[in-house]
């Protein structure tokens, strides 16, 4: 990994984890970024996963401007619900009311997950700016899923590496309680699709494992076989020494890697207590084929 260059872009790093996260310093994420901090940014991410620059301002055009130096962003088509109007690069992950009901958003991130792994072109990052959070918990916590891989024994490294992984919408946590009309349409948008079970990180060259608990099942084999493979990996990766926990401070700007992390949004909260986040995504490659 190339060192920092501090004097050309005065950033600071702050290790929030051993497994993952970092605080940078230094950043204010409403000026244009230059090349050579975005360069800085991402040498960080690579090494840490989960980056977060706290006492920052929400701006809505200066958080997609930073997000867009980084990559091209999704516009959330495959969850078309809770964009802003005016930027549907912003998906508004909130238990406020909009349109007069309840958000759905509201227990977006239930489940361990990576961001629209159920998608044909599954994120390859995420940044999500805290506008509002409730006095008490609604922390998020992340897991290195390039620990993960690497801590597996060479015998089921070599056989995840021929894999291909079923994710399914179906099963993302408290989707049945949702309205019907949009979950079907959800899953119209979205049928369950094969991923390689180990993803090669297109930058850095690392692989890490893509498993979670949103994958159904390894293609080509039944569910009853893939079934405890999937629980033992989840629970593999999900080992509190290889999670970092987010707890939120209105403010913070936490960008995720999702081919090389999972992460899962705890209930650990009043739900009657506003906690109002907005989320852009980093556009990744196409990937898999819809299955049955
Ligand atoms: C997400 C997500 C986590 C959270 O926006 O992708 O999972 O804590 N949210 O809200
Ligand atoms: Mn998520």
């Amino acid at each position: 990994m190339t060192p920092l260059d501090t004097t050309t872009t005065g950033l600071s790093v702050t290790p929030l984890g051993y497994a993952l996260g970092a605080e940078v310093n230094g950043v204010d994420i409403n000026q244009p970024p230059t090349p050579a901090l975005v360069a800085a940014i991402r040498s960080v991410w690579h090494q840490h996963h989960v980056i977060v620059f706290r006492g920052q301002r929400f701006e809505a055009g200066g958080m997609l401007r930073f997000a867009q130096a980084f990559g091209a962003l999704d516009d959330h088509a495959a969850t078309p619900f809770y964009r802003l109007d005016e930027h549907p690069e912003l998906l508004q992950v909130t238990n406020r009311q909009i349109g007069g009901k309840p958000s759905e958003t509201r227990n977006t991130g239930r489940n361990w997950h990576s961001d629209y792994s159920y998608t044909d072109h599954p994120a390859a990052a995420s940044m999500l700016f805290c506008v509002e959070r409730p006095p008490v918990g609604g922390d998020t916590m992340f897991a290195n899923m390039v620990n993960a891989y690497e801590t597996l024994s060479a015998p089921l490294r070599t056989f995840l590496d021929g894999l291909d992984v079923v994710y399914d919408v179906g099963l993302t946590a408290g989707i049945n309680e949702r309205d019907p009309a949009k979950t079907a349409e959800v899953r119209r948008l979205n049928p369950p699709i094969a991923h390689p079970a180990v993803r090669v990180h297109p930058d850095s060259g690392r692989r890490a494992l893509y498993v979670s608990e949103r994958s159904s099942h390894f293609h080509g084999m039944t569910a009853a076989e893939s079934r405890p493979l999937i629980d033992f990996l989840c629970q593999h990766a999900t080992q509190p020494e290889n999670v970092y926990r987010h707890v939120w401070q209105p403010g913070d700007l936490v960008c995720w890697d999702n081919r090389t992390s999972m992460h899962v949004a705890l209930a650990d909260f009043d739900q009657t207590q506003p906690r109002h986040m907005l989320r852009a995504t980093l556009l990744g490659a196409q990937s898999g084929f819809v299955v049955g």
